[in-house]
């Protein structure tokens, strides 16, 4: 990790190196937007310096761009090589996925190992895995009867949805709820609880589970 602590500025005072980070995105990027927004002042200890997409018409690569945030879209989503060189040149301490929907390369897994995290819109183990992504996820709840759903932040390994969860935030399921209306109460807590593991990742040096 490049060294991001303990910058001497002066003989007298020290100012903290803002942590570097990535979002990744595939669609509509409104996570995106709630770090962009959490960590707009430049003082702020994260910097959100990169955001990386599969696709060209991700509405994210929009939001960052207005934002004037450098906005790239992999030429090759699988090839690690392109990712790590991305990575290296905008020196990202850190990547996260807001709505990223492809396997990210095992080679970027392992080389950013504990400093790649997901956020996912269901209470994990529950509802993760390979093709549980979108709408699929609330209408799984939905089915289960289940009175309560909500989002988990993790560390990103090999595996979909499987890596050690750092925080989770609980909503209720309503008896009149839609795919629509949980998806959307679900989202509401993802734009708190997402910013919310970056800070304190800033904080701690390195993702860490949220107390
Ligand atoms: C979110 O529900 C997130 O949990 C999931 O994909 C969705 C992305 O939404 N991984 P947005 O693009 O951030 O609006």
């Amino acid at each position: 990790m490049r060294a991001c602590y303990a910058n001497v500025q002066s003989s007298v005072s020290f100012a903290a190196m803002p942590m570097r980070v990535a979002v990744c995105v595939s669609g509509g990027g409104s996570n995106l937007e709630a770090l962009l927004d959490a960590f707009a002042s430049p003082d702020d200890a994260v910097d959100i310096a990169l955001v990386l997409s599969d696709r060209a018409s991700a509405g994210g690569l929009e939001r960052a761009r207005r934002r004037a945030v450098p906005a790239e879209v992999l030429t090759s989503p699988e090839n690690g090589e392109e990712w790590l060189h991305l990575l290296d040149a905008h020196q990202i301490d850190l990547v996260v996925l807001a709505g990223y929907l492809k396997r990210v390369p095992p080679k970027v897994v392992a080389h950013y190992s504990r400093r790649i995290i997901n956020i996912h819109p269901a209470l994990l183990p529950a509802f993760g895995g390979q093709g549980m992504y979108g709408k699929r996820v609330h209408a799984a709840v939905l089915a289960s009867g289940r009175r309560e759903s909500g989002c988990t932040v993790h560390l990103v390994d090999e595996e979909y949805d499987r890596g050690p969860i750092l925080a989770q935030r609980r909503v209720p399921v309503l008896p009149d709820d839609t795919v629509e209306s949980l998806a959307a109460r679900v989202l509401e807590a993802e734009h708190q609880l997402l910013p919310a593991v970056v800070r304190e990742a800033a904080r701690r040096g390195r993702p860490v589970p949220l107390r």
